[in-house]
């Protein structure tokens, strides 16, 4: 396997999927971590935001020169190799920012089976000027910078750029000729492996204690129950609160798909009332996303009280959920907002298991086929933790609700029967207090407004709405109209976000 060093950098994990992706095992660490060396064919250090010559930054530990395993240092790997070997490192005038192109003036391994000038992409202020004694320069960048070296007498790399980031043409090339020809690491790992390694690494870590977690009926919970069920079968309890403010049929879908068929010991909390007094006559939207986080809390402690001795909470984290927590300061996972349960392990004393935390988005939609969940939840769109209450617009009422479920149901269907649910990042219907005026036969009626919402996105940060045919959209509005009373008029919302947000509360 692989050893990745993580100094820090934004992109590690995208540097160990990378790694994966060639079938090849890759094991994060931090710098400051003790890891086995056992089976480690190859060591990579990775990029960081010190200067290698600032106080405290972090530096290559001591064991990675025990043994002639090869490294490779990317950016501040290399820069750290050059320092520990008496290179010198500064900050040159220029920093190279992006796109970059650089010229490879020696043949090597390294760079065996690439052209000589290719485009990388580089994040330096600080540049190694003097490669170590014993060590050779490999290519240079458009600027003059030295971009890669090699020691001639060790099998020891660096490289400036970030092979990682697709900008970086031959990025996967010059990984593999590390990986697989100066390393000779065997090609392969696979997924499953992933899961087989994972198992018995939360057996181990478990034991025989128990674990809570919340299923909510996304992906990332979802494959994160059914892994761990796999490792500790009923020692994982599941809990599944139905707050009453979730799609049409999704409770007793959950319900039938996880205690049925992959056999959990689920617990479906019915609370529906209670989450509906709450919310009586509330209409500020973080009002109602408050409520709801504070009334999730108090059913799942209640749940964990019930069941006795518990001792870890597992969570459904994936790495873009940690790098979200890394971008807001904090070095921890953050609890996933849409859990809903922010504080809960400090106040319950409980221990945290994510084993999803290293996988990105299709890894763990890959990891969930391999365990044999069903395609509809591992594919459906992202759901809010608040649920319909952010798509009832003011205040929300048991009819408002039914009338919301009705009408998602149908847009949901259609776009299904259309092939059109899976070129869409998210669609969902809102309800909208406004009522306008009808005729139907020869009654005029007053009823409500409804929007439907579809969007093109990328994780939600951005969003452009989505050019369904008009004959789909027309489709829908008419079995909308016809198929649920209180609807008098449905409209398609064409916002983009910014400057609007996907969600209309
Ligand atoms: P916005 O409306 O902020 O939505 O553009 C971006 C994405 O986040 C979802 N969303 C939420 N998810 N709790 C959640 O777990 C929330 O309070 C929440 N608000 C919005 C939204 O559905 C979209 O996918």
């Amino acid at each position: 396997k692989i050893l990745v060093i993580d100094f820090g950098s934004q992109y590690t994990q995208l540097l160990a999927r990378r790694i994966r992706e060639l079938g090849v095992y890759s094991h994060v660490v931090q710098y400051d971590e003790n890891p086995d060396l056992e089976e480690v064919s190859g060591i990579i250090l990775s990029g960081g935001p010190d200067s290698v010559y600032a106080e405290d930054s972090p530096e290559i530990p001591q064991y990675v020169f025990q043994k002639e395993i090869p490294v490779l240092g990317v950016c501040y790997g290399m820069q750290s190799l050059a320092k520990i070997f008496n290179g010198e490192v500064r900050k040159e005038k220029v920093a190279e920012y992006g796109r970059t192109t650089i010229h490879v003036e020696k043949q090597n391994k390294l760079f065996s089976k690439i052209p000589e000038e290719f485009t990388t992409w580089m994040s330096h202020g600080d540049s190694v000027v003097k490669v170590p004694e014993n060590a050779e320069i490999l290519a240079k960048t458009e600027n003059g910078l030295i971009a890669a070296f090699h020691f001639l007498d060790k099998p020891f790399y660096a490289i400036q750029y970030h092979p990682e980031v697709r900008h970086s043409e031959f990025g996967t090339e010059v990984l593999e000729n590390f990986i697989i020809d100066i390393c000779q690491t065997p090609n392969d790992w696979s997924l499953k492996d992933f899961i087989e390694h994972k198992i018995e690494e939360i057996k181990e870590q478990v034991g025989d204690e128990k674990v809570i977690i919340a299923l909510s009926g996304g992906v990332d919970s979802s494959v994160a129950a059914v892994l761990i069920n796999k490792a500790i079968g009923k020692n994982l309890k599941a809990v599944f609160v139905d707050h009453g403010l979730l799609r049409l049929n999704e409770p007793e879908d959950v319900r039938r798909i996880f205690r049925e068929i992959m056999g959990l010991d689920l617990t479906v909390v019915n609370a529906q009332e209670r989450f509906l007094n709450k919310l009586k006559n509330i209409e500020d939207p973080e009002k109602k996303r408050k409520i709801i986080g504070e009334e999730f809390i108090r059913v799942f402690e209640e749940e964990a009280k019930k069941s006795g001795d518990v001792k870890y909470l597992a969570q459904g984290t994936i790495y873009s959920d940690v790098i979200e927590s890394a971008a807001s300061g904090k070095k921890t996972s953050k609890i996933k907002s849409h859990h809903n349960v922010g504080g809960l392990p400090e106040k319950m004393d409980l221990k945290i298991i994510e084993p999803l935390r290293e996988l990105f988005k299709d890894e763990v939609r890959a990891v969930g086929e391999i365990l044999g969940i069903p395609k509809h939840i591992l594919y459906r769109h992202p759901f809010p933790g608040p649920g319909l209450s952010i798509r009832v617009i003011g205040g929300i009422t048991q009819e408002k609700l039914e009338i919301l479920k009705k009408v998602d149901n149908i847009f949901i269907e259609t776009l299904k029967e259309k092939n059109w649910y899976d070129k869409v990042w998210q669609a969902f219907a809102v309800l909208t207090p406004v009522k306008t005026v009808g005729v139907t036969g020869d009654t005029r009626k007053y009823e409500n407004v409804i929007s439907l919402r579809a969007v093109d996105s990328v994780e939600g940060m951005t969003a452009d709405w989505s050019r369904i045919p008009f004959d789909i959209l027309d489709l829908a509005s008419t079995r909308i109209t016809n198929g649920v009373d209180g609807v008098g008029r449905v409209v398609y919302d064409i916002t983009s976000k910014p400057p609007s947000t996907i969600e209309w509360e």
